[in-house]
C-alpha cells in the first residue's frame, strides 16, 4: 500500500529520501516491467511539476517506450534522435532548460518546457535504456537533479540484462 510522504525541499536531503522510497517500492520486485512501473509512479509523486516521467528501452537500433506516467507518448525513438536518442548516442545525461532550444526535440506534450534524460547503464557501461522526465516549468532541472537521478537509476541496475 502506498503511504503518503513529504519530500524534503533541500536537494541534498531530497535525493537520499527519494532513493529510499524507490527501494521501498521496487526493491523486492524481480520483474523488470513491474519495477519500472512503480519506479515511474514514485517519481511522478515526488515531482509534482513533472508532466511526464518514464522509460525508453533499447531494442535493436531504437528506443522503445516502456513504463511511464503521463499523456500518451511517441513509442519509438531512433538512435540519436530527440533528447532521449541523444542521451543514448552520447552516453551522457541531457539537462534541457528549454526544450524549444534543443534541436530535434521530440514534443510529446505541448505543455513540456524542460526535460532531463538519464542513460541507464549495465555494469559494463553499455546502455539498456533511458529515464526521461519532462516538466511544465522551464529550467526545472539542474546538475544536482542529473546526479541525484543518476544515483536513483542505479536502483534498477539489476534489470539491465533483461533488455
Ligand atoms: N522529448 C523526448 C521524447 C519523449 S516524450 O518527451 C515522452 C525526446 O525529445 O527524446
Amino acid at each position: 500500500m502506498y503511504l503518503e510522504v513529504t519530500y524534503p525541499r533541500d536537494k541534498g536531503e531530497f535525493y537520499p529520501f527519494l532513493e529510499e522510497q524507490l527501494k521501498l517500492y521496487t526493491g523486492g520486485e524481480t520483474d523488470s516491467v513491474a519495477a519500472l512501473a512503480n519506479f515511474s509512479s514514485v517519481l511522478a509523486q515526488a515531482f509534482p511539476r513533472a508532466n511526464w516521467v518514464g522509460f525508453y528501452l533499447v531494442r535493436g537500433g531504437e528506443l522503445v517506450l516502456g513504463p511511464f506516467q503521463g499523456r500518451p507518448a511517441v513509442s519509438r525513438i531512433p538512435y540519436g534522435a530527440g533528447v532521449c536518442g541523444t542521451a543514448w548516442r552520447e552516453n551522457a545525461a541531457q539537462v534541457v532548460e528549454d526544450v524549444s532550444c534543443f534541436s530535434g526535440h521530440i514534443a510529446c506534450d505541448c505543455n513540456t518546457h524542460s526535460e532531463i534524460v538519464i542513460p541507464l547503464r549495465r555494469s559494463d557501461g553499455t546502455i539498456w535504456g533511458v529515464l526521461d522526465m519532462d516538466s511544465v516549468e522551464q529550467g526545472a532541472f539542474d546538475l544536482a537533479d542529473r546526479d541525484g537521478l543518476t544515483r536513483c537509476a542505479a536502483v534498477l541496475g539489476r534489470f539491465g540484462d533483461d533488455f
